[in-house]
């Protein structure tokens, strides 16, 4: 059996799990190359778990785009969540609309408003969730485990494509012809808000376009939280 079939077989029957001993579980979808796996995989085998999207109202085009592509391809609605307009009313009128800019304080402030909360929301009442998250994104995921205890939202959260590599998720996606969003084809390997993501050059870590004025100890937008603690995205390089 191919590298690729084993990946795939094991993913399905984690998610077969999870739909058995979970429900109510949801998928967090950010709309880029990992999360469409696990869209396909769980669209595919009609999976009762509901995938949702953090609209945060400052996403790309392209992004935004994969909405109504996913619609298209497999006649399903991905339930958006978005912010609170009046929490975003005063960050942006007392700080400026790109404040995030400025510190790592504002930024993280923006993230929490615009990401944090509204994950809160869509988790509500649910007994896990899915992440498309993969340890070899970067140093701090290297020790991801495929089920992990969510102490701050009270529940199970999996990672089931903990063990895949770019590789085997591009495979999946070209062999299976699922649609992805436009940006990886324009130096885009992980892609988040618009003002927040830039493209990589040829070598550079995966993540190094993600908050890139940061430095990498600062890098964390709160969505994934470990032993009470913030993950700290760090380059794999650094
Ligand atoms: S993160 O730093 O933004 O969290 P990354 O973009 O690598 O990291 O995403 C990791 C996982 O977090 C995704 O596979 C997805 O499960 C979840 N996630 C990230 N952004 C969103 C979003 N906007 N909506 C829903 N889920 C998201
Ligand atoms: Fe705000 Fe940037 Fe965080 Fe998006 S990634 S919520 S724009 S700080």
């Amino acid at each position: 059996m191919s590298d690729l079939h084993r990946r795939v077989d094991e993913t399905h029957a984690i998610l077969e799990r999870i739909a058995r001993d979970f429900t109510p579980a949801v998928f967090a979808s950010s709309l880029a190359a990992e999360d469409m796996v696990l869209t396909d995989l769980i669209l595919k085998a009609e999976l009762p778990i509901a995938i949702f999207s953090l609209e945060t109202g400052r996403l790309h085009a392209e992004t935004l785009a994969m909405i109504d592509r996913v619609k298209d391809t497999y006649d399903y609605d991905i339930a958006l969540f978005r912010p609170d307009p009046l929490a975003v009313e005063r960050y942006v009128t007392q700080n400026g609309l790109n404040a995030f800019y400025e510190s790592v304080d504002m930024r993280k402030e923006c993230c929490r408003i615009r990401k944090v909360e509204p994950l809160g929301r869509a988790l509500a009442g649910k007994r896990a969730w899915i992440t498309g998250q993969r340890r070899a994104q970067s140093a701090t995921r290297a020790e991801l485990a495929v089920q992990e205890d969510d102490l701050s939202h009270a529940m199970q959260k999996f990672n089931p494509l903990t063990d895949w590599s770019e590789e085997n998720v591009w495979d999946y996606l070209r062999s299976n012809n699922v649609p992805y969003n436009a940006l990886h084809d324009r130096g885009f390997p992980s892609i988040g808000c618009e003002p927040c993501t830039r493209a990589v050059q040829p070598g550079e870590d995966l993540r190094a376009g993600r908050w890139w004025w940061e430095n990498p100890e600062s890098k964390e937008c709160g969505l994934h939280v470990v032993d009470g603690k913030l993950i700290r995205i760090k380059s794999v390089a650094a």
